[in-house]
């Protein structure tokens, strides 16, 4: 303990930035072991870039239009990205499929919060189409990121309850709650060295089981 240097991260962000903040949060407590060294956004103005600067944190806009390809503009986020000394990279609401070139380079070093539990519901819209689904419990996956959309190795997931007269936001709501919660903790795991990818699988050291089943609903 205490001897491990901070992780140092770089949080790419697109938009709202609630997901930036909780880590924000995070790193601000003197025994989390991690460090935000920069904020990078596609969007000039993303409010998540305010969050930043509120906190001292450096940031910078990148513009995907300004590149004549994706493989250009990942290039500079890796450019960026390296510059700041960054480690570690965590997506946050960043609305950018990032090309196999960069996935690659970055294997096992690039998270991304995703609002539904996965492998269900990857892509866009999660929670109306969990009420159009019809799913009892719905949630929310940190994973590493790998060339395939939604589909890397899953870190830390919750679920929560769907519940009678859910709409998209209630429902988006409960969940953000949740993604709040476990993004700083699958950084806090990495930080702290316990996090080990076996393949597809996900390996967490000294984890205890969430122990109690959710069942939804109660009647
Ligand atoms: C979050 O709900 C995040 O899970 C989602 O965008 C929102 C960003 O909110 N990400 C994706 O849908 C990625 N495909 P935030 O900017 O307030 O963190």
């Amino acid at each position: 303990m205490g001897e491990r240097p901070d992780v140092k991260v770089a949080v790419l962000i697109s938009g709202r930035g609630s997901n930036l903040q909780a880590l924000l949060d995070a790193c601000a407590k003197p025994e989390f072991p991690a460090e935000i060294v920069c904020v990078i956004s596609n969007i000039a103005d993303a409010y998540g870039l305010e969050r930043a600067r509120r906190a001292g944190v450096a940031t910078q806009v990148i513009d995907h239009k300004a590149f004549p390809t994706r493989e250009a503009f990942d290039a500079a986020l890796d450019t960026a990205i390296r510059a700041a000394g960054a480690e570690l990279v965590c997506l946050a609401g960043f609305m950018r499929l990032l090309t196999p070139g960069f996935t690659k380079a970055w294997h096992g070093r690039v998270i991304n919060i995703h609002p539904a539990l996965l492998p269900s519901f990857k892509g866009l819209h999660t929670h109306r189409r969990a009420l159009e689904a019809g799913v009892k419990l719905h949630g929310c996956s940190v994973h590493f990121v790998t060339a395939d959309l939604d589909d890397g190795p899953l870190i830390v997931q919750a679920a929560v309850p769907v519940l009678d007269g859910d709409d998209e936001d209630s429902l988006a709501q409960r969940v953000l709650t949740a993604e709040h919660r476990i993004y700083p903790l699958a950084v806090k795991l990495i930080g702290e060295g316990r996090v080990h990818l076996d393949g597809r699988v996900v390996r967490v050291d000294g984890a205890a089981d969430a122990g109690a089943t959710l069942v939804n609903p109660i009647a």
